[in-house]
């Protein structure tokens, strides 16, 4: 654990109003302050600021926490690396290493970062070695890399055997070279990862090496090898060359599928590109995007799976707020082939020309039915007057509405009426699911966060409110509790017992706070922890004696709960006892 001292230090100087107003724009409301979620995308602010409390929450996506869980879930960080952060900005000098701050692994995002630098470096220099490197550069020379973008993408080369042996030699141990991924174990001990493959570094937009891809030189299985997620890295947060592409995004970015898409449309001039990880894109990467850009083109492959693909993106980066577009390519599989084939100027007549995600959505649908007959003419009117009454902007509603109108020549009123129809029955839906989703959350059936809640739900509640009031208030735990009134085994559910025994723990070694329970709880269950002490702050009462009531009703509740075992439970210990 982190000293507490230094904690309310982080959080005293990282007052959370100014840390939060550098990533969202705020607006005074009453004592608090709102503003629009950055953790999910929202059309109207429920993301709340406390100052009194210093914590978050939001109304809409439950994320919540302190200025520490803020940092985390924003920059993507793990809870030494966010206290790391904020005591950097805050001029704190955290105590060394080897006092006690250490992850789960062991390993600190830094020494990851400075590991893939180094390797980085191996990799491009055996890239370069007239031996070693040769068939590499071969490879490289066949898919018609120059060596200036070569060296821009710092591409290079990872030996048959070699980097374990390299990073070793700079004083990394095995376990850090394990967990940064550059090596396996197997009953034969340590084994490199990446071995005779061209080597992609990617980088943040920080400028930090953060992984890799490991493409092999022939045809073998698997074609591309990546970093997994590590203590530096996280692929559903991360896309390829965003840190040039960030640079020229005004009229917004090329979303591509491959690394090697993105390098040659770079070296034909549209740095703009970028790629995800060898996976499909995330609604976190197109919050990402946002931030830079709000138009994005979409040129995945042109084979079945790429164009299935291409709907889900432009669901999820219209989502997000990106005004999406899609570039399909004739006679060529992707980008890097079409502009082998016709080159850069008719790539970039294809960008002007491409098509909104109306058009495209027209042309797929009339490409799926028969327009010639009237049954097979519905169905195709039915689906794109669906897609029209999602759209949010009424201009735009319009626009289509008219195009629709000419397209399949029938009267715009009509279509009108359709698509107003489809929009007051989206409306409804929405509200009873939003009124099903806040009896869920209330009642706790289908809870993720405390899966027990539903099973003792008059233990679960009174259990949240006495943690609320320990939250707002440690003073409570050390001037009613010294006699040990309330223990972890007066909890009747599991998520409950874990937050008191960290809360009780944590004041005992010198002071509580919700952000050190980033520590130990998953994002979520800080939220949840955060939800719990809002609930209180706002009662007025939550003083030693409305504290006592509870904590004696919740003993009672969870005696009564143990007491109740159903014949589930009583058979499955008799068995234990044998
Ligand atoms: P592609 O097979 O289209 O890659 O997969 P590419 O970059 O065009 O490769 P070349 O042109 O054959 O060299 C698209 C992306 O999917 C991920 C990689 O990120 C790749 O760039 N991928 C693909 C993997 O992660 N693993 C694989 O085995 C294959
Ligand atoms: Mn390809």
């Amino acid at each position: 654990m982190i000293p507490s001292n230094i904690i309310d230090d982080i959080r005293f100087r990282c007052e959370i109003e100014s840390t939060i107003s550098g990533y969202v724009q705020l607006r005074r409301a009453g004592r608090n302050l709102k503003g629009l979620c950055p953790f999910h995308s929202e059309r109207t602010p429920s993301f709340t600021v406390y100052p009194e409390n210093q914590s978050f929450y939001c109304f809409g996506c439950g994320a919540g926490g302190d200025v520490i869980n803020f940092v985390m879930r924003m920059e993507n960080l793990d809870y030494i690396s966010a206290v790391e952060y904020l005591a950097d900005k805050a001029g704190i000098t955290l105590p060394s290493q080897n006092s006690g701050i250490e992850r789960d692994t062991g390993v600190s995002r830094k020494r990851i970062l400075a590991m893939n630098v180094e390797a980085a470096r191996f990799y491009r220099s055996c890239l370069l070695d007239e031996r070693i490197g040769a068939a590499g550069r071969a490879y490289f020379q066949e898919r018609g890399l120059s060596s200036a973008i070569i060296s821009r993408f710092g591409l290079g080369f990872a030996p048959i055997s070699g980097t374990l042996r390299h990073l070793k030699s700079l004083g990394f141990t095995e376990n850090e070279i394990q967990t940064g991924y550059f090596c396996g174990k197997s009953e034969r001990g340590y084994y490199d990862y990446f071995r005779g493959r061209v080597m992609f570094p990617i980088i943040d937009v920080s400028g930090n090496v953060i992984a890799f891809g490991g493409r092999v030189l022939d045809d073998s299985k698997p074609k591309y090898l990546n970093t997994s997620d590590t203590p530096a890295f996280k692929k559903s947060k991360n896309l390829f060359a965003l840190n040039f592409a960030k640079k020229y995004c005004e009229n917004g970015f090329i979303l591509c599928e491959g690394y090697m898409d993105v390098i040659a449309l770079h070296a034909a001039g549209f740095q703009n590109a970028i790629a995800t990880l060898g996976t499909a894109i995330t609604a976190e990467q197109a919050r990402i995007l946002k931030k830079y850009a709000s138009k994005v083109i979409i040129t995945y492959d042109s084979d079945e799976a790429g164009q299935k693909a291409t709907a889900r993106a432009m669901t999820l980066l219209e989502e997000a707020g990106i005004d999406a577009k899609v570039l399909k390519l004739q006679d060529a599989k992707d980008p890097d082939e079409y502009i082998k084939k016709f080159g850069a100027e008719k790539f970039r007549q294809l960008i002007e020309g491409s098509r909104s995600k109306f058009d495209y959505l027209i042309e797929a649908v009339t490409e799926k039915y028969n327009m010639e007959a009237d049954e097979e003419k519905i169905k195709a009117l039915n689906e794109v007057c669906l897609a029209i009454s999602r759209v949010y902007s009424n201009i735009e509603r319009d626009i289509y509405i008219e195009k629709t109108a000419k397209i399949f020549a029938i009267d715009p009123k009509s279509i009108q009426g359709d698509v107003d129809r489809l929009r007051r029955r989206a409306v409804k839906e929405n509200d009873k699911k939003r009124r099903a989703d806040l009896i869920r959350n209330t009642s706790g059936s289908s809870d993720r966060v405390n899966p027990d809640f539903m099973r003792q739900p008059k233990a679960a509640r009174l259990e949240e409110e006495v943690l609320g009031m320990l939250f707002l208030h440690n003073e409570l735990l050390t001037e009613e509790l010294k006699d040990g009134v309330l223990t972890g085994e007066d909890f009747s559910t599991e998520f409950g017992r874990r937050l008191y025994v960290f809360f009780e723990s944590a004041v005992q070694n010198g002071g509580f706070s919700i952000g050190m329970l980033g520590e130990s709880f998953t994002p979520d269950e800080v939220s949840r922890a955060t939800r719990m002490l809002l609930n209180r702050s706002e009662l007025p009462k939550n003083d030693g004696d409305i504290f006592r009531l509870y904590a004696e009703q919740l003993r009672e509740e969870t005696k009564k709960a143990k007491s109740s075992l159903s014949i589930a439970d009583i058979i499955n210990q008799k068995r234990t006892q044998k």
